[in-house]
């Protein structure tokens, strides 16, 4: 029994109810299936294996930011997935995971010197640079450890991708990669530098990439570069092509992952490089859910308010983004319908999940689930108005293991520090 399926009038999660969960560790809770995990990967893996023959597999890079716990790494990294990191912390997080330094690629504008150090001395495969003042500093970073980087250039290949402003990356204005103009300045300096290698090309046009011939435009712009590059004596032997490829929350296009590998292996793989991906909301989005209790219903004349007991700092996409999020009760899914806010608790209007929203009639007590919660949501939860952050469960052949307990609220506070002079 496969992902989430309602048993009985409750919501199951791979044939376990929602509600021993709820009951056994509390709410609000981050609830993942390996199962649905495990369809994403083969999914999109699958794709690839119909498109590309054996030898040309690209290496599957697990994007750690879209959901950065170690059980889910290790998970994902049993099923044959690589990873790409943007952080020192993620970096150490794959480690933990038990995913080898040689299957580990670094992303990210600004990284510092002890993120460098720290992936050359742990022998990543590259770090995918986005700047020459980068270049510069890894090559200094690589002299002082006394070994050669591994680098890719990230191009910025001025195509429109992401579904929301604030994760669009692909434009020339954004801060991300190096522009066309610029790539053949940042291959001619790498080759002067004693501590660099470049070997190929990096893109990565935006996250749920809602029209999704973006990827295949974005494509069309490689051949060219890498002939010219490759002219002007250039090593071009990895491409990383990114990742983004959207996921359901509501009735948004999905890609045809076949007509993707196809593009892949029409545009892409004639150019004879390793490929690699970067795929992360696909792999982990639509298997995981955020688990809530209600905690009141409010009426009042102007408005039905479902307040909830997880809050934006729990899942924080809808204040961020306006992002939709599907909301369905675990019980009585057949009640009839009212139009609901669904709130947080949190001290700003900002703390809502779902606007003038139909769901089944609720009441104080019970359980609800917002759907589509396994990538950036527990990732990006703080510690606003003092909520510990929730605890986050993985469920495997019908059973559930707790992977990080629902933080203390003491342990929030424990961190302040005040000073003698105030004391
Ligand atoms: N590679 C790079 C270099 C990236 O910056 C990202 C995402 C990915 C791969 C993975 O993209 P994906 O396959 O997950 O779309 N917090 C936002 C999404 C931010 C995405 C940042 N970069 C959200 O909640 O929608």
């Amino acid at each position: 029994m496969a992902g989430f399926e309602e048993i009985d009038g409750s919501l199951h999660v791979d044939g376990l109810p929602l509600s021993q969960i709820a009951d056994d560790i509390g709410t609000p809770t981050y609830v993942y299936s390996c199962d649905v995990m495990k369809a994403q990967y083969d999914a999109l893996a699958g794709a690839m294996k119909r498109a590309l023959p054996a030898g040309r597999q690209p290496l599957l890079c697990f994007a750690c930011k879209s959901n950065s716990n170690v059980a889910v790494l290790s998970y994902l990294r049993s099923l044959g997935s690589a990873l790409e990191v943007v952080s020192e912390g993620e970096m150490r997080r794959g480690i933990k995971a038990g995913f080898d330094p040689k299957t580990i690629v670094s992303t990210g504008v600004g990284k510092t010197d002890s993120e460098i150090a720290y992936g050359l001395t742990n022998g990543i495969l590259q770090f995918n640079i986005e700047s020459l003042p980068e270049l510069h500093q890894i090559n200094k970073v690589a002299q002082g450890v006394g070994i050669t980087a591994d680098v890719v250039f990230r191009l910025n290949p001025n195509v429109a991708g992401g579904g929301h402003a604030k994760i669009s990356t692909g434009q020339k204005f954004n801060k991300f990669g190096i522009i066309d103009e610029m790539i053949d300045e940042a291959f001619a300096t790498a080759a002067s530098l004693s501590h660099i290698n470049a070997v190929g090309l990096s893109m990565h046009i935006g996250s749920q990439v809602s029209t999704v011939e973006s990827f295949k435009t974005a494509f069309e712009k490689i051949p060219g570069i890498v002939a010219r590059l490759r002219a002007a004596g250039h090593t071009i032997d990895r491409l990383d092509i990114g990742g983004g490829f959207p996921i359901i929350y509501k009735d948004e296009k999905l890609l045809d992952l076949d007509a993707y590998a196809q593009w892949v292996a029409d545009i892409i793989a004639p150019l004879d490089t390793q490929i690699i991906m970067e795929p992360g909301r696909y792999l982990v989005g639509n298997a995981g859910v955020l688990l809530t209790r209600t905690v009141f219903v409010k009426e009042t004349p102007a408005r039905n308010f479902l307040i909830v007991d997880a809050a934006m700092n729990d899942l924080i996409r809808p204040a961020l983004y306006d992002a939709y999020h599907a909301i369905e009760p675990v019980e009585n899914s057949d009640a009839p319908s009212v139009t609901y806010d669904v709130v947080g608790p949190i001290c700003e209007t900002g703390d809502t999940f779902a606007t003038d929203r139909a769901i089944p009639q609720m009441k104080q007590g019970d359980l609800a689930v917002i759907r589509s919660a396994g990538a950036y949501g527990m990732c990006m939860a703080s510690n606003y108005n003092t909520r510990g952050t929730p605890a986050e469960v993985l469920v495997k052949d019908g059973h559930y293991s707790v992977i990080r307990e629902r933080q203390s609220i003491e342990s929030i506070i424990d961190q302040d520090i005040v000073p003698d002079w105030l004391r």
